[in-house]
């Protein structure tokens, strides 16, 4: 079973998302566990429940202190009897994509830690060697729907989370291209018909198409993906040689 530690000040926000849908049957069946821990509780300041306080240096907002986020840690550890490795929820880390998906599905255990306010103590994030990991270029509130999006992207790479093993394996960036459109019945819907290949039943033919739809898309939604693929698959893109027309008798 795979483990996830949400460090966090809103664990119903973290809970509320991974207990629907796909993650939720997960944990239903072991194949995950989501332990949302709260920081709150691991404050000196028990009278006040303080966990956070103005920079040094002046500037706008509050920060987490370290010192609850570190006994929080320590707490988790302690259970584990060794340090996990803890991914800090940032706007200033490394962008999370399918091949880091990829890579942290492979840990038994997972800690996130989630930011709120302006950001924590930088000296937790020492101590604790974390790691900073941004979902994207945006700014969110907090760290909480990071943790979510990547702990939903890893799951669904857990063998035995979604139904059939193979139904990653065709899909968008599983191969560096995005997917290819897909339709169901009826036939038409509103004028709209089911591109004709698809009901053809000729299965090479529509793998063919398929490719062929996914190039398409990759390179006019995202140029920097399909030169990367083209990089990685130059064969595909060298022109076929012309058939030499065969010397006949009659030529001279
Ligand atoms: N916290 C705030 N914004 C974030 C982002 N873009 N990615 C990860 N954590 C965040």
């Amino acid at each position: 079973m795979k483990k996830y530690y949400v460090m966090t000040l809103f664990p119903d926000m973290v809970l509320n998302n991974v207990r629907t849908s796909i993650t939720g049957r997960a944990i239903a069946d072991g194949k995950i566990s989501v332990d949302a821990v709260n920081i709150r509780e691991y404050t000196e300041d028990k009278r006040h429940g303080r966990v956070d306080d103005y920079p040094y240096g002046g500037g706008a907002g509050m920060l987490m202190q370290a010192q609850p986020i570190y006994d929080c840690y320590q707490a988790i550890s302690g259970a584990l009897g060794h340090n996990p490795r803890v991914l800090y929820m940032s706007p200033q880390g490394r962008t999370f994509d399918q091949r880091m998906a990829e890579e942290l599905a492979g840990e038994e255990e997972l800690v996130f830690l989630c930011g709120h306010y302006e950001g924590v103590d930088e000296r937790a994030l020492e101590l604790i060697h974390a790691e900073n990991v941004s979902i994207g270029d945006y700014v969110l509130t907090g760290g909480e729907l990071a943790s979510c999006v990547m702990i939903d992207a890893i799951s669904r790479l857990v063998p035995g989370v979604l139904n059939k093993d193979a139904s990653y394996e065709i899909e968008s960036f599983s191969d560096g291209l995005l997917e290819y459109p897909q339709y169901t019945r009826p036939e038409e819907y509103m004028g709209l018909k089911v591109p004709e290949i698809l009901l053809s039943g000729d299965h090479k033919k529509v793998e063919e198409w398929r490719h062929s739809m996914s190039l398409e898309r990759t390179r006019s939604v995202r140029p920097e993906l399909y030169a990367l693929y083209q990089q990685e698959h130059p064969e595909e893109f060298m022109e076929k040689p012309k058939r030499r027309r065969r010397k006949s008798h009659t030529d001279s």
